[in-house]
């Protein structure tokens, strides 16, 4: 059942020589693999909201799933994520966290501009070869999916801080309704929480220098053998406290937290909500079921920014240098599950990355 999609496929044979690094071109030619749950919502909305890009060619490995998207978006299918990366001025890539590297190599084999869905990597050798790579190079081409550093609520909050002293410590708290993917423990580490782990990095301006985890009693929905939900203690260099609640199976909705304690006041995150209902004796405000519902700006925000970028010859929002700094730290905090506390040891920062 390939009709449609089929002939598109036809319609172009052979991958372009057209490289937006050495050409100027108007709008963009985007590819996406991966057109699951975020692929979807990035190609729509590169599709629908962002100027300067038109998605040209989508890949899944559930060929059905991208040939869906496409007819939706009038977008090609590509046979495989090599084809797609060829026939691409840039790409995003969205699939699952395991084929990010392998697929960042050829994208910047290809000299190919790509916003690379977070973690970089869940393994610190992964994310190392892509650094490693870029840096051979000589020329940044991955910016990082971490989309709170364009959520107006985070940027709002970085803005307060000179108002609050000297930062003391973070509060955090990330409470999923349910485990997406089925997360273990170390998923929750490397997949979610890495999200507190860039923030707090990129709200503090400062490195980590040791993590520990803390886990008490499981939740009524945690799985044998996991731990959920669980502290992650973070100090840095500079001496702040960061402390992130992880909770993948909260089941009353996706609430995310965050509030700095200074040494002159507090700054609190609010939490996107525009409206306050009152009814039945209640005050109150809807909370969404998934962070699309609470990140929709910011994976917006993001995408412009990275599309406008990437006219201008750069890249935007986090680099592969913070993908693997914050694997680095994500990892450590794995190992403190079974060891205690961790130091973290970070490579020397290359000048691609000053
Ligand atoms: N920045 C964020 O807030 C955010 C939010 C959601 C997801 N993500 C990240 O995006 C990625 C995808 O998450 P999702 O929720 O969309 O997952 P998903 O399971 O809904 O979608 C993943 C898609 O990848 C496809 N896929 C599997 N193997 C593939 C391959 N070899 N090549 C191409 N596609 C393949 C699957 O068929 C599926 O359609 C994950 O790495 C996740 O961490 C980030």
């Amino acid at each position: 059942m390939l009709g449609p999609p089929c002939r598109r496929r036809a319609a172009r044979r052979g991958p372009s020589t057209r490289s937006v690094l050495n050409a100027a071109v108007d709008t963009l030619r985007i590819g996406v693999i991966g057109t699951g749950n975020i692929g979807t919502s990035h190609a729509r909305s590169l599709a629908r909201e962002v100027s300067g890009a038109q998605v040209a060619w989508l890949y899944d490995a559930d060929t059905a799933r991208a040939v869906a998207l496409a007819d939706e978006l009038g977008a090609n299918v590509a046979p495989n994520a090599e084809q797609l990366i060829a026939s691409s001025d840039a790409v995003v890539i969205a699939s699952p966290d395991a084929l990010h590297a392998e697929q960042a190599l050829i994208c910047l084999d290809a000299q190919r501009p790509t916003l690379c869905e977070k973690p970089l990597a869940p393994t610190v050798a992964d994310a190392r070869s892509v650094v490693d790579a870029e840096v051979d190079l000589g020329r940044r081409l991955i910016s990082l999916g971490f989309m709170r550093r364009f959520d107006p609520g985070y940027v709002a909050l970085k803005e307060s801080m000179p108002a609050i002293g000297q930062p003391l410590i973070v509060h955090n708290a990330h409470r999923n309704s349910f485990a997406p993917y089925g997360l273990t423990t170390s998923g929750t580490l490397t997949n979610s929480a890495i999200h507190e782990i860039d923030i707090n990095r990129w709200l503090l301006d400062d490195d980590y220098a040791t993590v520990q985890v803390i886990a008490g009693r499981p939740g009524l929905r945690t799985p044998d053998g996991e731990l959920d939900p669980i502290l992650v203690i973070l100090t840095t260099r500079g001496g702040v406290l960061v402390e992130v609640e992880a909770f993948v199976n909260a089941a009353y909705g996706y609430e995310v937290r965050c509030e700095i304690v200074g040494s002159e006041g507090t700054v609190e995150m609010g939490d996107g909500a525009f409206l306050t209902r009152r009814a039945e004796r209640t005050m109150g405000h809807a909370l969404p079921e998934l962070w699309l519902g609470r990140f929709e700006d910011a994976y917006r925000r993001q995408l412009q920014a990275w599309v406008d970028a990437t006219h201008a010859g750069r890249t935007s929002g986090a680099t592969a240098w913070d993908g693997l700094i914050a694997t680095i730290t994500a990892n450590a905090a794995v190992d403190s599950i079974t060891g205690g506390p961790q130091s973290i040891d970070l490579p020397a920062r290359p000048a691609l990355y000053a």
